[in-house]
């Protein structure tokens, strides 16, 4: 990124000869502070060149990593403190004129932003002119935004898209034998009926498999959040834009958060003209519909813990009342994936268990530590599964479209560790793909509490950390390496078996569909009812 630009200084009188001799010296004093905090003075800024008409000083800047609005305001300093203490010369107003950046990478951005006079890109470069911005809109947050926003463009352009980290941390002994159960799980349940594709991404999880799922589920509650004393609360499952704006979703993944819109009015005799189109054709055209509605003002549940942060947004915490556990199981979260649905495992409408923590740093990573030490535990000893878990690019980054390098793994810093288990019908545990990612555990720093102002009263610093258990995939999980017969399941699912006999499957003259299904469901049920 290179900037350029001339600022033009005001001043409160004519300088004379002597003023001027007096200017280059200053001039000097004016380059070291544009190269201050830049270890090497090359990426900082400098005066090119510089002249003096009628009360006005003007400088041609150049720079690489100082921001031209903040170069602008060394300027400003710098003489004030010379020419002001040396020889009363006041500034009166100061302005940055023909301001251009260049940057690496040929980018789109929106010609009508905020400052934003005209783009060229070519030949692997993009130039922004700016419009002339006075002393008020340098000092503006918005100009900082876009000029932010340029910033992480220029990162994303060099390095091609999204920039994935992924570091295993640790890996799980090989525990399974050679007489792998090695179907795909997914094929079983549908075919035995026991869920069926409702539309696209979402299904209908029948009594038995809701079994299935809440069994996991409840096993994981027992073992591993309860005892960690999380305490249950419900979230919403819609949430207001402002929500997203906060979070940052609604830049990074707005394009598979799914909206939701209200009716127009409440008053069903303006709907006459929708409803007896319905009546008479029977039919619904989502476009007719789109007429009575208002705009998206919701969109529903994507990361699971925003109303978490909002609850505690603009409160004030004390020592008392920290750290704060909860956890949230109460519905479905909904993610878009377009064409990389399949089965159980990448669904639109998915459920999960989510676990949030708000304390001090220290406490934050305490708690995270205690709950990676309790899904290993789970995972190794509780599940006896294959699994491994990687230090990859916090969920919180990506999902706000933020490209920040991802440090060297450093547990006790900010980030995200997922959980992954073998799915053996996808291949040799040697292939990454054959991984399935079932949750993940982070600790955000201030990502949330800043946005949100959730406060320590005695400003110390306050974090959050939140981890998911998304339990359709660990049922498939489950499935892939244990399978459905349950002598061959861990010991704490029989058991749960036996205290909880599962409810019967559903069976009707034509469902489930094939005949093979049906053998199938018999020989599961056979296992289950043992
Ligand atoms: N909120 C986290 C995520 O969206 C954990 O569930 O990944
Ligand atoms: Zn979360």
């Amino acid at each position: 990124m290179r900037y350029r630009g001339t600022v033009r200084v005001e001043l409160s009188r004519d300088l004379t000869p002597d003023d001027l001799e007096d200017v280059k010296k200053a001039l000097e004093e004016v380059n070291r502070s544009l190269t201050k905090g830049f270890k090497d003075p090359g990426e900082g800024g400098k005066v090119v060149s510089w002249g003096y008409t009628e009360r006005v000083l003007h400088f041609e800047i150049e720079s690489r990593k100082l921001r031209i609005d903040e170069a602008a305001m060394r300027i400003k300093n710098s003489l004030e403190t010379s020419l002001g203490s040396r020889r009363k010369i006041g500034i009166r107003n100061i302005r940055l004129e023909n301001a251009l950046i260049e940057i690496d990478g040929e980018i789109r951005i929106n010609v009508r932003l905020p400052f934003v006079r005209n783009i060229e890109a070519s030949n692997g470069s993009t130039t922004i002119y700016l419009e002339a911005l006075d002393e008020r809109d340098l000092k503006k947050p918005i100009l900082l935004r876009l000029l932010r926003l340029l910033n992480e463009k220029e990162t994303r352009a060099k390095w091609g898209g999204k920039a994935e980290h992924w570091q295993l941390i640790k890996k799980s002994r090989a525990k399974l034998d050679v007489l792998l159960y090695t179907e795909d799980p997914n094929k079983v349940l549908e075919e035995t009926g026991l869920v069926k594709r409702f539309s696209i991404g979402q299904w209908l999880y029948t009594p038995l498999a809701t079994y299935l799922l809440n069994m996991l589920k409840d096993v994981f509650l027992q073992e591993v959040v309860l005892p960690l004393g999380f305490v249950e609360a419900i979230f919403p499952k819609m949430y207001p834009l402002e929500i997203g704006l906060k979070t940052g979703h609604l830049r990074g993944t707005i394009n598979s958060m799914v909206f939701a819109s209200l009716p127009k009015t409440y008053n069903i005799e303006e709907f006459e003209e929708l409803t007896d189109y319905i009546y008479v054709t029977n039919e619904v055209p989502p476009e007719e519909v789109a007429k009575y509605l208002r705009h998206p003002e919701y969109f529903l549940c994507f990361a699971q813990c925003e109303p978490f942060y909002w609850f505690f947004g603009s409160e004030l915490l004390d020592d008392s009342s920290l750290p704060i556990k909860w956890f949230d199981r109460s519905g479905p979260s909904f993610r878009w994936e377009s064409g990389g649905i399949y089965g159980l495992e990448r669904v639109i409408e998915f459920h999960r268990v989510e676990i949030v923590w708000l304390g001090k740093p220290d406490q934050v990573i305490e708690i995270r530590n205690d709950l990676l030490k309790a899904y290993e535990r789970f995972m190794d000893e509780v599940l006896e599964l294959e699994w491994r878990t990687a230090w990859v690019t916090p969920w919180y980054y990506e999902q706000s479209g933020t490209t920040e390098k991802v440090e060297e793994f450093d547990i006790n810093r900010p980030g995200t560790i997922d959980f992954e288990l073998w799915l053996p019908y996808k291949g040799p545990r040697e292939e990454h793909k054959a991984w399935l990612e079932v949750g993940n555990i982070s600790i955000h720093g201030t990502k949330f509490t800043e946005p949100f102002r959730i406060k320590h009263n005695r400003g110390e610093t306050l974090w959050t950390g939140c981890s998911g258990f998304g339990s359709q995939r660990w049922l498939i999980a489950f499935l892939a390496q244990k399978g459905f017969d349950p002598e061959k399941w861990p010991e704490i699912t029989r058991e749960y078996l036996n205290r909880n006999p599962p409810p019967e499957p559903i069976v009707t003259v034509t469902y489930p569909k094939t005949r093979a299904g049906r053998e199938e469901l018999g020989k599961l049920i056979k296992f289950l009812k043992r």
